[in-house]
Parts: C-alpha cells; sequence; structure tokens
C-alpha cells in the first residue's frame, strides 16, 4: 500500500530523525573533528522544505518524528518547524514529535517546545564535572545545560532521557554518578557505545570502548538493575530500578546489534534521505521539493523507491583504522 514504507527486509519504517543543521554550538569529540567545514547555507533545506518534506513522511504512515542536528535549536526560526509538524499530532499517523539537543538553548525554547506539541526530549549530558564536560564538548557549559534540563521540565516536557556516550579513559568513573543523578531528578538516561563516523584523531576508539555489558555491571554494584520490555521506538534497551520510575537505556552498536528491528530513516540538513545511519545509501529528496514544490506525489514516490535500497545492517568495527562512514554524526543526524 502507497500509505507504508516497507523496505527490502519486511521492516516497517516508522520513526524518521530530520536533520536541521550540521552546525552546533559544541564540538563533542566523538562527534567532531577540531576543525570542521560546515555546508552553506544554500545548501541546506528551508524550514519549508524540511516541513514538506517532514509532511510526505507523516502521509506515508511515519508515526514519530525526532528533530535532530548538528543541535537543532541553533538553527534561526527553527520552533516554526516544530509548531508545523506538531499540527499534524493527532490529526495523522503522526503520534509523537521529539528533539534531541544538547541542551545549549533550552532556557530559552522549551516553553515554545512544549506550546508545539513536544512532549520528550532527549539531552546530551557525559559529565557532571565543569571541567571534564568542557573537555568533552570542548566549548560547552555545564551549568547552562542543567539550567536548560530544569526548564524543560517546568515547561512541563513530560520525559527527559540523558544521553551519555562513554569513553572509558574519559568518563567511564562517572557511569553510577549518572545514574544517580537522573534518579535524583526524575530522568531517563541512556548510555551509548560510540559509533566510527568521519575520522577522529584524539582519541582512538578502541582503547576507549566500553560494552554496555561492563557498564551494567558497574551500576549493577550501586543499583538494583533489571530488564524491563519498555520500547521507545529508538534502538536503546531498557532497564529499570527498582523503586524508580527512571528508565536506564543501553545503546550497544557494537556488542548487540539493534539492525533487525530498525524502523527508521534520517533525513539529513541537506535533504538527503539516508537510509542507514552505518551506510552511504541515500536519496536525493531536496532536488525534488525545489524543482517540483507543488507535487508532493513526486516525493513521496521517491521516498517509497528508496525503501528498497534501505541496507540490511550497519557492520560498525571497533579497529582505529580509517572508518567506513566518512561522514561525521552531526552531519548525519544521530
Ligand atoms: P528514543 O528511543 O526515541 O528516545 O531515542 P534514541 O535514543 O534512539 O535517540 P537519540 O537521538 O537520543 O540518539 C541516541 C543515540 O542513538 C545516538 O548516538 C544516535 O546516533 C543513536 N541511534 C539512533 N538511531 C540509530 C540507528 O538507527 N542506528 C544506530 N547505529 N544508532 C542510532
Ligand atoms: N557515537 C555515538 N554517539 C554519538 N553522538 C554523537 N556522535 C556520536 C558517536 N560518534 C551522540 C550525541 C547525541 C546523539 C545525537 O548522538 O551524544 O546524544
Ligand atoms: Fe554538537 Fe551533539 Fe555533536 Fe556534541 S554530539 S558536537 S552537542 S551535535
Amino acid at each position: 500500500p502507497t500509505d507504508s514504507l516497507i523496505d527490502g527486509f519486511g521492516r516497517r519504517i516508522t520513526y524518521l530523525r530530520l536533520s536541521v543543521t550540521d552546525r552546533c554550538d559544541f564540538r563533542c569529540v566523538y562527534c567532531m573533528a577540531e576543525e570542521m567545514t560546515f555546508l552553506p547555507r544554500a545548501q541546506l533545506c528551508t524550514l519549508e522544505e524540511l516541513a514538506s518534506i517532514g509532511k510526505a513522511f507523516i502521509d506515508l504512515g511515519v508515526e514519530r518524528i525526532r528533530i535532530t542536528g548538528g543541535e537543532p535549536l541553533i538553527r534561526r526560526d527553527v520552533i516554526h518547524l516544530f509548531e508545523s509538524l506538531g499540527s499534524h499530532l493527532g490529526q495523522s499517523a503522526l503520534q509523537e514529535l521529539t528533539l534531541t539537543t544538547n541542551g545549549s538553548r533550552l532556557t530559552t525554547y522549551a516553553q515554545s517546545l512544549a506550546d508545539a506539541g513536544v512532549k520528550r526530549i532527549n539531552v546530551s549530558l557525559d559529565s557532571l564535572q565543569p571541567d571534564r564536560f568542557r573537555a568533552l564538548t570542548r566549548i560547552g557549559d555545564l551549568d547552562t545545560v542543567l539550567k536548560g534540563i530544569t526548564a524543560a521540565q517546568n515547561a512541563g516536557i513530560e520525559r527527559i532521557k540523558l544521553n551519555a556516550v562513554i569513553l572509558k579513559n574519559r568518563n567511564s568513573d562517572e557511569v553510577q554518578d549518572l545514574v544517580q543523578f537522573a534518579l535524583e531528578n526524575g530522568l531517563d538516561i541512556s548510555f551509548i557505545e560510540e559509533m566510527p563516523l568521519g575520522s577522529i584523531s584524539e582519541h582512538s576508539r578502541k582503547e576507549e570502548f566500553l560494552s554496555s555489558e561492563a557498564l551494567r555491571e558497574r551500576i549493577g554494584e550501586r543499583f538494583d538493575l533489571s530488564p524491563i520490555g519498555v520500547q521507545t521506538g529508538g534502538p536503546s534497551r531498557y532497564w529499570g530500578i527498582s523503586g524508580s520510575n527512571s528508565r536506564i537505556g543501553f545503546i550497544s552498536p557494537h556488542s548487540e546489534n539493534f539492525c533487525g528491528s530498525c524502523n527508521r530513516v534520517r533525513v539529513s540538513a541537506e535533504g538527503k534521505l539516508l537510509l542507514c545511519l552505518g551506510n552511504d545509501h541515500s536519496a536525493d529528496l531536496k532536488a525534488i521539493q525545489r524543482n517540483h514544490p507543488g507535487e508532493p506525489e513526486r516525493l513521496k514516490s521517491a521516498i517509497i523507491n528508496a525503501m528498497s535500497i534501505k541496507p540490511e545492517r550497519h557492520h560498525f568495527s571497533l579497529s582505529d583504522d580509517e572508518p567506513q562512514v566518512v561522514r561525521f554524526m552531526n552531519a548525519t543526524g544521530g
């Protein structure tokens, strides 16, 4: 049927990650090289183009849209995109509009996000130590992010998940403290194994690797962890802690491949439909939208046709040789 997206492996695609910019006001060491060049503005989709692309996916049965970046909240007027997409909530297949952010601008935008219908957000937070937070993000300020999280809670955003990329020699000693922080503040938290996107020289991905299993062991020393069957539509596998509502998630691209149940595709800020985070297969949606603006059917056919080139899985390796995906995470949209 034309109203649903199914790939060549029989997986239903119901989740779109829509990137609005490749720029960021942080420079996290695992995400970007120190010197980065960003897309020239003319190459970016306009917010209207992104809204049309989002709408095409909604018409094709997509139930969740997550806005990503770069840092989405540094794109000027991005709230208009949230409002535009948010207007389809409950009026279409779309059930959820979410955001992944570094938290630097949440004090300004939390209320408008909540008003646009955003009920769940993910905030990257790799350390609770100001110096270390600065070192990992190269520029970020911990206190600003913590205030942003509080602002989001006060604005009524219902579930806030922290994302922590754990590097063995940089922040793995904070895993228990991060869990404690999440519990105390009524937050969820996911621990992420670093993925090899783009070439970095600052650390060895192999030497920094610590499996989710090892993290659970550490967390288990202080907390009573047990698996829970919750699924939020992403790759996190969740565990609970008795006596608490917080979910402790693990995103384990290396140690527990989750591609078999993949339900998602991405659109980059330049309007490329990326069919897998770990592969280059893509389709140029911006060209279609720009050349044929009033013809949503063309966009929809292109999306449907692209389903057949969605790869089965990523093949991330832990070797420090050149990564097979040269795109950095900020250019991919997480
Ligand atoms: P929900 O489960 O919807 O709350 O979100 P999430 O945890 O999937 O999304 P988030 O944007 O917070 O991303 C967390 C991490 O998961 C990031 O490092 C993403 O790059 C990674 N991720 C999300 N989707 C995929 C995927 O399809 N494949 C891989 N390998 N990683 C993914
Ligand atoms: N591996 C794993 N996660 C990454 N992120 C950015 N780069 C990487 C990487 N190489 C995370 C960020 C953010 C999310 C969108 O992706 O920390 O939480
Ligand atoms: Fe920015 Fe997020 Fe990348 Fe950090 S991980 S540099 S906050 S896009």
